[in-house]
Order: structure tokens, then C-alpha cells, then sequence
């Protein structure tokens, strides 16, 4: 063999090289990013992101926890802290899914971070109930069959909650026909338009405003 000659792959090398980039190709896989694959390994930065510490105070109990600032509120009552019962549709502000307490406020959890509510008294769906006590909004809910699949409801009962309490502040909606005037009634246009960032994708509208009305009239 002559020593100048470049040395010749083993059949094995060739068959190996081949079955990887078949691989790739078939993978449609760009041809850059197939040859940048090809020689650097891409770096884990999940494990190396910041994060800070941050104290919540939710359903009356603290949680202190070390965040990406990045996280949103409903990342860290579900992946943080294991608060599941607010649910994420969207992640961005139209469903309604995610909504929560916050001062007794309603607020899409999706929308906002976390980092920004150290001060705040967060209430979640878990926190409603005292003991094993419904809150009336729950107990509405369960005798009008507000529901079907559920994945809304938490929200649409943290929301209903909320909503009411932003009637007796005499606050006007889009429906109210004089918003300078006290409303006499909560009507279901009145409803429909207040609960109107909350979706139901199984249609339960009928019995959710029929099970808002129950509690507004208790009230
Ligand atoms: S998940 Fe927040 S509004 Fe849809
Ligand atoms: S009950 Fe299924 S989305 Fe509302």
C-alpha cells in the first residue's frame, strides 16, 4: 500500500455516515442547520436560565419559590406549584380559561408574570370553597349543569365571582344602557357581555348565566 495515499474509510464508517445523513435528508432537515448539527452539540440552556426568588401568597398560604422572571403567573400556580385547577387555553388573553383572583379582581393568569404579584392576595379555583363548603358560584354552577367537559369552568366560576363583585361596585359594562345611572337589574344580556372573555367551546352558556343569576339574586 502506498504510504502518500490518503488512508481509505472502512466499509463500515462509509455504511455508518450514509444511514446518518439518510437520517437527516429524510427528516427534512435544513442543509445548514444538518451541517451545524454535524459538528456542535446544542447547548442544554434550560438548566442554566436565571431565576429569582419570589414570595406568593395564594389561597391565604405562602409559597416561596425561585423563578425565571419570564414565568407567567399560570406557569407557576400549575408547573411551580401544582395549582392544576386554572386551566390554560391559549396562553394569550382570549379564552379565559386561566382566570383568576387577584385583590378580588379578575385577571387572565396567562397575561401577566409572576415576579409582579409578591404583594398580591391571589385566590385560584382551589381557594374558593371554605373547607368542604362550596362557594355559592360553585354550588350554582354544579345545580344548573354549567358545564360539560369542565375545562372552562374553573375559570368562568373565578371569573362569575369576580364579575359580581364589579356589579355591586356599580361598575358599567358595554351593554348597560346608561352607565352613569345605577343598574336596576343584572340581565342575561348584562351577563352574557360581562362573562364575554370567557369561551365555552361545549356551549353550556345557557346554564352558566342561569347559575350567575341564582347567586345574584341570593346576594
Ligand atoms: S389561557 Fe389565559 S386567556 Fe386563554
Ligand atoms: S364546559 Fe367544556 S369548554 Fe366549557
Amino acid at each position: 500500500m502506498d504510504d502518500k495515499a490518503p488512508a481509505r474509510p472502512s466499509r463500515r464508517a462509509v455504511l455508518q455516515a450514509g444511514a446518518a445523513t439518510g437520517l437527516l435528508v429524510a427528516s427534512g432537515v435544513p442543509t445548514m442547520v444538518r451541517e451545524a448539527l454535524a459538528t456542535h452539540a446544542v447547548p442544554d440552556t434550560a438548566s442554566s436560565l436565571p431565576t429569582r426568588p419570589v414570595t406568593l401568597r395564594i389561597n391565604a398560604a405562602m409559597y416561596e419559590l425561585s423563578l425565571d422572571p419570564r414565568t407567567t403567573l399560570l406557569d407557576a400556580l400549575r408547573h411551580q406549584i401544582g395549582l392544576t385547577g386554572s386551566k390554560k387555553g391559549c396562553d394569550h388573553g382570549q379564552c379565559g380559561a386561566c382566570t383568576i383572583l387577584v385583590n378580588g379582581r379578575r385577571i387572565n393568569a396567562c397575561l401577566t408574570l409572576a415576579v409582579m404579584h409578591e404583594d398580591d392576595d391571589i385566590t385560584t379555583i382551589e381557594g374558593l370553597a371554605s373547607g368542604d363548603t362550596l362557594h355559592p358560584m360553585q354550588a350554582a354552577f354544579i345545580a344548573r349543569d354549567g358545564f360539560q367537559c369542565g375545562y372552562c369552568t374553573p375559570g368562568q366560576i373565578c371569573s362569575a365571582v369576580g364579575m359580581l363583585q364589579e356589579v355591586r361596585a356599580g361598575w358599567p359594562s358595554h351593554a348597560s344602557q346608561d352607565v352613569a345611572a345605577p343598574m336596576a337589574r343584572l340581565t342575561d344580556v348584562e351577563i352574557r357581555e360581562r362573562m364575554s372573555g370567557n369561551i365555552c367551546r361545549c356551549a353550556a352558556y345557557p346554564n352558566i348565566v342561569a347559575a350567575i343569576h341564582d347567586v345574584a339574586q341570593e346576594a
